[in-house]
């Protein structure tokens, strides 16, 4: 059990962008074996957003991260540590998180990224809270931002209909109130890396003719086990980080799950009994995103006025690793 402190960190600022391209089913069917109906029922996702060719992981988040500075009234002079959760950086390195300190002239303040599959969020807003609570940092700047149409294989019907671009970013700083971040629970297990990969491009299978050939820069998945273990341990996740903030299911005011699936989504909800307006979902219209889901919900959510002062929001995520975290936050 970790031993939490009254401290809080809180969510100052949201913004969030999408690239233009919309890319609906109707034109995937013109790429693959596929239909509109077997995507929707399957999935929920009816289109998804595109990067343009020119537009790399940073330059998502930039334009998030400039939203979300604007949205806490701030600059980013007032920032001094930015965190980008990723997993499809602009180069190997430096990081995604430098290409955007630079591009926000936001000056020598220490930035890194976080690698966490579709975790990635959840586990930048843990590291944020100690860095924060510790005296480290004082106000981060955590996006999520993901490129994944460059990690898609388009002649692969699994997974080329599930996957989209964007970014959603947060201001962080210490509460001086109720509201924050009041629990957290996070875990991984390594041995089931495997069924969610991108092969090679790293030291284990470095880029040659061969791995191009085989298309093993691709993400590859095992969809159904992704699918059971999401279920189960995002709904796990949720549940330990209630008991730690000692909130019942029955006080959640939104549960803000990753946007992988509709089903999974909904199997998540069920396992919380979160009635089903409680449950934001989003991936109809950007798919999944990957880290960039939760941030951008945040920001949606903000901004159309759905969240309440006080309101008990648990955010969740699984991803690659396999990771999966869940916290739980007052508004
Ligand atoms: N269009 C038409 N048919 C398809 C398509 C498609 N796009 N994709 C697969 N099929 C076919 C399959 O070939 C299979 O046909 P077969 O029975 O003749 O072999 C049939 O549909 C059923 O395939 P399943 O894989 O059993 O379908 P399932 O109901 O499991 O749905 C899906 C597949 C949507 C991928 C599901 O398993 C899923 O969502 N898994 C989780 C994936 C995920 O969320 N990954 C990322 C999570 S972590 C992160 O975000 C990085």
């Amino acid at each position: 059990m970790v031993k939490r402190t009254e401290r809080k960190i809180k969510i100052a600022g949201t913004g969030m962008y999408v690239p233009d391209k919309v890319l609906t089913n109707a034109d995937l069917q013109k790429i693959v074996d596929t239909t509109d109906e077997w995507i929707v029922t399957r999935t929920g996702i009816r289109e998804r957003r595109i990067a343009a060719k020119e537009q790399a992981t940073s330059d998502l988040a930039l334009l998030a991260a400039r939203r979300a500075l604007k949205s806490a009234h701030l600059e980013p002079a007032d920032i001094d540590l930015i965190m980008v959760a990723n997993n499809t950086p602009d180069t190997p390195f430096p990081s995604t998180a430098c290409w955007v300190q630079a591009g926000l002239k936001a000056g020598q303040i220490p930035a890194f990224d976080v690698v966490g599959g579709c975790t990635g969020f959840i586990y930048g807003l843990i590291v944020a809270e100690g860095l924060i609570l510790s005296g480290t940092a004082r106000r981060i700047l955590l996006i999520g931002a993901e490129t994944l149409s460059r990690i898609t294989n388009w002649e692969d019907r699994n997974t080329c209909v599930l996957f989209g671009d964007g970014a959603g970013a947060v201001l962080l700083e210490e509460s001086k109130d109720d509201s924050g971040l009041l629990s957290h629970f996070w875990q991984a297990d390594g041995n089931l890396g495997p069924l969610l990969i991108q092969p090679a491009g790293g030291s284990r299978l470095p880029a040659c003719h061969d791995t191009v050939a085989k298309r093993q820069h691709f993400l590859h998945m095992k969809g159904n086990e992704v699918f059971k273990h999401a279920v189960k341990r995002m709904g796990e996740a949720a549940q330990e980080a209630l008991k730690r903030a000692g909130i019942k299911k029955e006080d959640i005011n939104w549960f803000i799950p990753h946007q992988a699936n509709i089903r999974i989504i909904e199997a998540a909800g069920e396992r919380l009994n979160v009635p089903r307006e409680k449950v934001y979902v989003n991936v109809n219209r950007y798919g999944n995103v990957s880290v960039a889901c939760i941030p951008i919900a945040l920001d949606e959510m903000r901004q159309a006025g759905q969240l309440k002062k006080g309101d008990i929001i648990v955010l969740d995520a699984f991803g690659a690793g396999f990771t999966w975290g869940a916290v739980v936050y007052r508004w």
